[in-house]
C-alpha cells in the first residue's frame, strides 16, 4: 500500500523528466530508455498497471514505454518522475478522467514519492490510510517561481541499495529512526509556515537539517549503510562557504550521493559561479520549479 509514517513535502522541478507512453499490446511489455526489460522489472509496471486495468473493468495487456530525462535509480528521483508519468498515461489510456487527488492516490501504490510529483510547484503527501494518503498542492502564492535548485552530479550510477530497501531496513532496525517520525512531524509544520512567510532563510534551514536527520537514521540501521560518498561531504563543506561568503543557499539530498543546492534565483548565478571552481559544467544542473504531468492522447 505503500503508507508513510510521515507525511512530507517536495518541490516538483524541471530539468529532470519523463517521457511514458502506453498503447495496446499482446501480451504485457516494459520498455525503458529503448531497452526491453526483463520480467521483475515488468512485474513492477505490470502489477501497478492492474490498479486502472481493475478502474476501467479491462485486461488488456500493454506496451509501456519509458524514457527518463533523469538517470535511474541513481537517487535524482527518477521512481517520482517515472511512476508519475507512468500514472498519467494509464489514466489517458483507460478514459478514467480521474481526479489529481484520485490519480496521486494511485499513484502512490507505484511509488510513495511519485504521489508528489503529480503536482508542479510544492507538495504534501500526508499520511494516512489507503483512501486519504496522498498529496496535495502546497498554496505559495507562486513562490515556487523564485526558487532555484543547483545539482551538484557526483556519481549518476545505480545507487546498491534501492529506496524502497533503505527504508524498510531502517524503519524495521535504526536506533535513530523513532527520534526521525518525531522530528520531521515539527519541522513539516515549521516547513509550511516558512512557505506561508516566503522566508526562505527558514525553509533552507529545515530543509537542510531535515535531510541530515534522514540521512542519520541509515548510518544506525542494521547492518549500518549511507548513500553519501567521499565528495557529498565536500559539496556540502562548498554550501556551507557559500553562505558564509553571504550567499543564502542550503543543501538537501535524495535517497543517493548527488547533492542539491537550494537557492533563490536572484542568487542563482553567483552560487553557481562559485562552484563552478570545483565542478565541471556536466556535473552542475540548475533547475527552476516545474510543472506537474501533462497527459494527451496520439490517435
Ligand atoms: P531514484 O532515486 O531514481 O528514485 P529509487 O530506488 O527510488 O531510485 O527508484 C528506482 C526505481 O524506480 C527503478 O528501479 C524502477 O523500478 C522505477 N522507475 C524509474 N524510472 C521509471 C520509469 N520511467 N518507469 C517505470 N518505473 C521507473
Ligand atoms: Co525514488
Amino acid at each position: 500500500m505503500i503508507l508513510p509514517t510521515t507525511s512530507s513535502l517536495s518541490l516538483t522541478l524541471d530539468a529532470f523528466y519523463t517521457e511514458t507512453s502506453v498503447t495496446a499490446a499482446e501480451t504485457e511489455q516494459f520498455f525503458l530508455n529503448g531497452q526491453l526489460q526483463d520480467a521483475s522489472a515488468t512485474n513492477k509496471v505490470q502489477k501497478f498497471a492492474d490498479l486502472f486495468r481493475e478502474l476501467a473493468g479491462s485486461t488488456q495487456p500493454l506496451k509501456i514505454e519509458s524514457t527518463n530525462f533523469v538517470p535511474t535509480a541513481a537517487g535524482l528521483a527518477s521512481s517520482a518522475s517515472g511512476l508519475a508519468a507512468l500514472a498519467g498515461a494509464l489514466n489517458m489510456y483507460f478514459d478514467l478522467a480521474l481526479t489529481t487527488s484520485e490519480l496521486s492516490r494511485l499513484t502512490r501504490r507505484g511509488s510513495g514519492s511519485a504521489c508528489r510529483s503529480i503536482y508542479g510547484g510544492f507538495a504534501e503527501w500526508t499520511m494516512g490510510d489507503d483512501q486519504t494518503s496522498y498529496a496535495r498542492p502546497v498554496a505559495d502564492d507562486g513562490w515556487h517561481n523564485d526558487l532555484a535548485m543547483i545539482f551538484i552530479l557526483l556519481d549518476a550510477t545505480e545507487k546498491k541499495v534501492s529506496s524502497r530497501v533503505g527504508m524498510k531496513r531502517t524503519v524495521e532496525t535504526s536506533a535513530f529512526y523513532p527520534a526521525w517520525i518525531t522530528s520531521s512531524a515539527t519541522d513539516l509544520v515549521a516547513m509550511k509556515a516558512a512557505i506561508a512567510k516566503k522566508d526562505f532563510q527558514r525553509l533552507g534551514e529545515i530543509t537542510e537539517a531535515s535531510t541530515l536527520k534522514m540521512h542519520g537514521t541509515t548510518l544506525a540501521a542494521v547492518p549500518p549503510f549511507t548513500y553519501w560518498n567521499g565528495e557529498t561531504v565536500t559539496a556540502m563543506a562548498h554550501v556551507q562557504q557559500l553562505r558564509e561568503q553571504g550567499f543564502p543557499c542550503y543543501f538537501t539530498m535524495d535517497a543517493g550521493p548527488n547533492v542539491k543546492v537550494l537557492v533563490e534565483k536572484k542568487n542563482q548565478a553567483a552560487v553557481l559561479d562559485y562552484l563552478r571552481n570545483f565542478y565541471t559544467q556536466e556535473q552542475l544542473v540548475t533547475a527552476t520549479a516545474g510543472p506537474g504531468i501533462e497527459m494527451w492522447k496520439e490517435e
